[in-house]
């Protein structure tokens, strides 16, 4: 097994499945916890993350195949998709893999599905084809809020990590969820973002 991050919430090694490259995902005792209760977290994020991948995978999500769940330790063992994080695309490639970001949330968000952390090092780009990765946060919800409230976080993300072409990364993204969810819908959900931040006014798509 090989260290490839150490995370706030956990770490993560490659490994193997038998012959496959897989991740092993681990969840951190947090001290501050009372125990009792973080390992109560723990497990079910653990139990969510599984679940969400399995889910999303049903509804023609591209996810990691998860190989083992283990509910005492609380690790996930789940199949290494060996491709590019879409953190570290850029020009048109970048381009292209907001687009299918957009179109990968929107197919979840119809689904009642929440990401819940839409960064683009939860994308990872292989083949050109987009892997969504990360549920531990990930919710069940059909509301208006609580999509916008997705969108939000993937829109910050672009403000903070890909500025100089924010607008046109954001643009990509938001016709690839229109693609998917048609027009009348978006505008709901961007008159809700716009209120959220505090705008509180339509910022509509044509
Ligand atoms: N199934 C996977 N295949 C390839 N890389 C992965 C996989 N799962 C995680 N990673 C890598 O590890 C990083 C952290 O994993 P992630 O599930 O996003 O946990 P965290 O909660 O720490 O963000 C990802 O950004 C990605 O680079
Ligand atoms: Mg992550």
């Amino acid at each position: 097994m090989k260290l490839i991050k150490k995370g706030a919430e956990g770490d993560i090694y490659t490994t193997k499945f038998g012959s496959d490259p897989a991740i092993l995902k681990t969840r951190k005792v947090k001290p501050y916890r009372h125990p009792t209760l973080d390992n109560k977290i723990r497990k079910q994020r653990t139990i969510r993350e599984a679940s969400m991948l399995a889910e999303a995978k049903s509804v023609g999500i591209r996810t990691p195949l998860v190989y083992q769940v283990n509910t005492s330790d609380c690790t996930i063992l789940m199949q290494r998709i060996d491709g590019v994080m879409v953190r570290n695309l850029d020009g048109s490639k970048l381009k292209s893999a907001c687009m299918q970001i957009g179109k990968i949330t929107a197919t979840l968000h119809k689904n009642g599905i929440v990401h819940g952390d839409l960064t683009t090092s939860n994308f990872i780009s292989k083949n050109n084809k987009i892997y969504a990765i990360d549920f531990g946060l990930a919710q069940k919800s059909v509301r208006v809020e609580d999509h916008a409230v997705d969108l939000r976080l993937f829109k910050e993300i672009l403000g903070s990590a890909h500025v100089q072409i924010m607008d046109s990364l954001w643009k990509s993204f938001l016709s690839g969820y229109k693609s998917v969810v048609g027009l009348e819908r978006l505008n709901k959900i961007l008159n809700q973002l716009s209120i959220i931040e505090g705008r509180g006014r339509y910022a509509r798509m044509e």
